[in-house]
């Protein structure tokens, strides 16, 4: 009776305030839950993101992720300027990426190492066997630099051998005209084998460019770029998928050639343009069930299309779906992770670098959605610019789930021949940067996280096939 005018708690009900009281402190324990969650799931894409959480628990991979900074000064700028003149007009601030471009920078070391720092693998190179060095020049077993830009990898089961293919291009560069595009006449494409991806042996042009006959889709004087090869099991056939142009890029096709053997030659087929679209960067990609897609730059590079090839690999199907529409995306390179397709793609800026971006998609032929900027670590014009480098293609690691290899050039437009190789280890897991409008800040894609690093190497006990 005493407590007759006591005031009603917030929670109404007969077990009392004991009872109220445990609801409040399960609400706050569900709450505090709730809250640590979203601060997982929604951390923004800032550059001064939290690494810690998405360091994997596997040793193996625990170097890899490791977040290496880079502290590059740009060189104070050149020529003296009155400054009346600098008042007129003040002098547009250099980037890095100015610097990148400039063949006489003061920086070109530290883009392009000279051959000094080659990496031959031949060598007995101590506590440096197995590290890939991002940007040095890397020799083959012959001791002469990989020519194999724009490239692909292929495991041959076969053979047990890793193929990598790629253009060959060892010889002048040159503007066809005032305004076009640097370029190398088509020499054709190289093939490197290795069992352990490191050690690669030159097994020649398995797709040599023409010499002489004007008409030829690999006339000396077109464009042959982004060459991939994949493995036809119901043919028994090697199957090589690329871009072919012309000088001014308006011929906008792709050719396919083909093989008994990884290491060829390679009998070009024919060019066309797929499902009647021009058809610029492009990639292929062979799926789980054998079924092989091509996914292509289109409508001025504006979106990209992707559709099957037939069983045979030899051509498009009549079906395609437009994706990334409006984006203008280039050098897509695509792989599979745990049922989703992933994708890096590349801005479209000639042979300048440019800012990646990773998407993802429960099936290969769409819809994509964006998922944010992979590249981590170096510093943000190193991120903003893939590391000076474009993608060209991902190599999977077979007994390391989720972590992969990303293949890209870095092109040198002064000189084509000489552009690097950066390799970097990419790993999927931990949530995307950049959560979906409509899933309240929970993102349904796992994030893609490409680290620099200035010398890695594959888990020590990792090996090739398992
Ligand atoms: C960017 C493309 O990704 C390269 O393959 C090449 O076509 C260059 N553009 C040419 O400028």
């Amino acid at each position: 009776m005493g407590n007759r005018y006591r005031k009603p708690t917030t929670f109404r009900c007969n077990a009392g305030s004991r009872f109220s009281k445990s609801a409040m402190v399960w609400s706050l324990v569900g709450f505090l839950l709730l809250l640590h969650l979203y601060s997982l799931v929604s951390r923004t894409n800032g550059f001064g993101r939290e690494i810690r959480f998405r360091k994997s628990h596997s040793p193996l991979l625990r170097e890899l992720e490791e977040v290496e900074e880079e502290n590059i000064q740009l060189p104070p700028q050149r020529g003296r300027r009155s400054p009346r003149a600098a008042k007129r007009r003040p002098r547009r601030t250099t980037t890095l990426i100015d610097e990148f471009l400039d063949e006489n920078s003061q920086l070109r070391h530290i883009f392009f190492p000279g051959m000094k720092t080659a990496i031959d693998p031949m060598k007995n190179l101590g506590n440096d066997s197995f590290y890939y060095h991002p940007g040095r020049v890397w020799l083959d077993t012959e001791g002469n630099p990989i020519q194999a830009h724009g490239g692909c990898m292929l495991y041959d089961k076969r053979s047990e051998t890793y193929y990598w293919y790629g253009e060959y291009k060892d010889g002048p560069t040159y503007h066809s005209h005032k305004k076009g595009a640097a370029r190398v006449d088509i020499i054709g494409v190289g093939c490197y084998s290795s069992k352990d991806l490191w050690k690669w042996k030159n097994e020649g042009i398995v797709l040599p460019g023409e010499e002489t006959n004007e008409t030829h889709d690999l006339h000396k004087s077109n464009v042959l770029e982004r060459p991939k090869v994949i493995y036809n099991e119901k043919t028994g056939k090697y199957v090589m998928w690329m871009h072919i142009d012309d000088a001014n890029y308006t011929k906008a096709a792709v050719g396919v050639a083909i093989s008994n053997d990884p290491t060829g030659p390679f009998d070009y087929l024919y060019s066309k343009r797929p499902h009647r679209f021009d058809s610029r960067d492009m990639t292929i990609f062979k799926d789980d069930d054998g079924v092989a897609y091509i996914i292509y730059s289109s409508e001025d590079n504006s979106e990209l299309h992707v559709g099957p090839l037939t069983e045979d690999y030899l051509d498009v199907t009549n079906i395609m779906r437009r994706i990334l529409i409006n984006q203008h995306r280039e050098a897509p390179a695509l792989f599979k992770y745990q049922g989703t397709y992933y994708m890096i793609t590349s801005g479209c800026t000639g042979w300048a670098p440019n800012e990646a971006l990773a998407h993802a998609a429960e099936s290969v032929m769409g819809p994509w959605e964006t998922v944010g900027n992979p590249c981590i670590g170096g510093n943000k014009m190193l991120r903003l610019a893939t590391f000076f480098a474009q993608g060209t293609y991902v190599i999977p690691l077979p007994g390391l789930p989720g972590s992969f290899i990303f293949m890209a050039d870095r092109w040198n437009p002064a000189d084509l021949r000489d552009s690097r190789y950066i390799w970097l280890p990419m790993i999927v897991g931990g949530p995307a940067d950049r959560p979906l409008e409509y899933n309240f800040g929970f993102p349904l894609w796992s994030r893609v996280s490409i680290y620099w690093h200035r010398k890695w190497r594959l888990p020590l006990g990792w090996s090739v096939q398992k």
